[in-house]
């Protein structure tokens, strides 16, 4: 499979704290990578880097097989790489179809804004990452959603904006077990568009279910990379974080 990113020992120094330190991930397309590792591991830092909001003071950044210079968040977006914030970055006065098209609206050349040409084609954005409920449509006041539903919206919207790879950041922290449940059909139907996830997490029992490989980090360093066929069980990955955890 073709890898869309890479980071390649990227190095990342908040004054005489090493955040990361030689770190190297990947995502191919088609795939969901879970990113684990204890609270100060790295993953927002990683996170942050490959999405340009950081420079790495060390390492490289490949996008489609292509060094990149000069890596900011503008050519991580148009490089297709969306982030999922939780929450933070929905608005639940506003619809579905205003928090998907937001900043970005189909509009006639007077700039009068494309309405029922954006409810269609938020519909289909929700139906095909996979709304079920009939009594939600694009015009639904977000502030009615469950927690599991908004992501789904931010995630529709990531989709709108032509993600290749869209990020989870500790998407189900806050979410009961059904809600959950409702975020990983979200990502598996982005899956099945073959586009790719990478989803962080510290809880692993979260993390297993949804990934098809799984990047460990501790204390700024790729400790571990397994493939999810290569571990029977949560319990598994539990046992051999915790291992390299306490051999390093
Ligand atoms: N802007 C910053 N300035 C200084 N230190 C930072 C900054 N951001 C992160 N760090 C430090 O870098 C290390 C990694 O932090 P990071 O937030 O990436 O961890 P994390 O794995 O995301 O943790 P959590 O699970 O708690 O979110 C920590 O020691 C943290 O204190
Ligand atoms: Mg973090």
């Amino acid at each position: 499979m073709e890898k869309i990113i890479e980071l390649k020992n990227v190095t990342k120094r908040f004054g005489g704290i090493t955040a990361l330190n030689k770190a190297s991930l990947h995502v191919e397309q088609g795939e969901v990578v879970g990113l684990i590792g204890d609270n100060g591991a790295g993953k927002s830092t990683l996170i942050k880097t490959l999405v340009g909001v950081y420079g790495p003071d060390e390492g490289e950044i490949i996008i489609n097989g292509k060094k990149v210079i000069n890596w900011n968040a503008l050519k991580a977006r148009e490089s297709g790489i969306e982030t999922v914030f939780q929450d933070r970055a929905l608005c639940p006065q506003q619809s579905i179809v205003w928090n998907i098209f937001m900043g970005k609206e189909l509009k006639y050349p007077f700039g009068f804004v494309r309405e029922k040409e954006q409810i269609n084609e938020a519909n289909r954005l929700i139906r095909e990452i996979g709304f079920t409920s009939k009594l939600i449509d694009a015009e639904s006041p977000v502030g009615n959603l469950s927690g599991g539903e908004r992501q789904g919206v931010a995630i529709a919207r990531a989709i709108y904006n032509n993600a290749e790879l869209i990020i989870l950041d500790e998407p189900t922290n806050a979410l009961s077990l059904n809600e959950t449940q409702k975020v990983f059909d979200f990502v598996r139907n982005v899956k099945k568009s073959n586009r790719s996830v990478l989803f962080i997490g510290h809880n692993i029992y979260h993390v297993y279910d949804i990934s098809d490989r799984f990047v460990i980090l501790d204390r700024g360093e790729v400790v571990h990379q397994i493939d999810k066929k290569d571990i029977a069980t949560p319990e598994e990955l539990m046992k051999i974080m915790k291992q390299t955890v306490e051999v390093n």
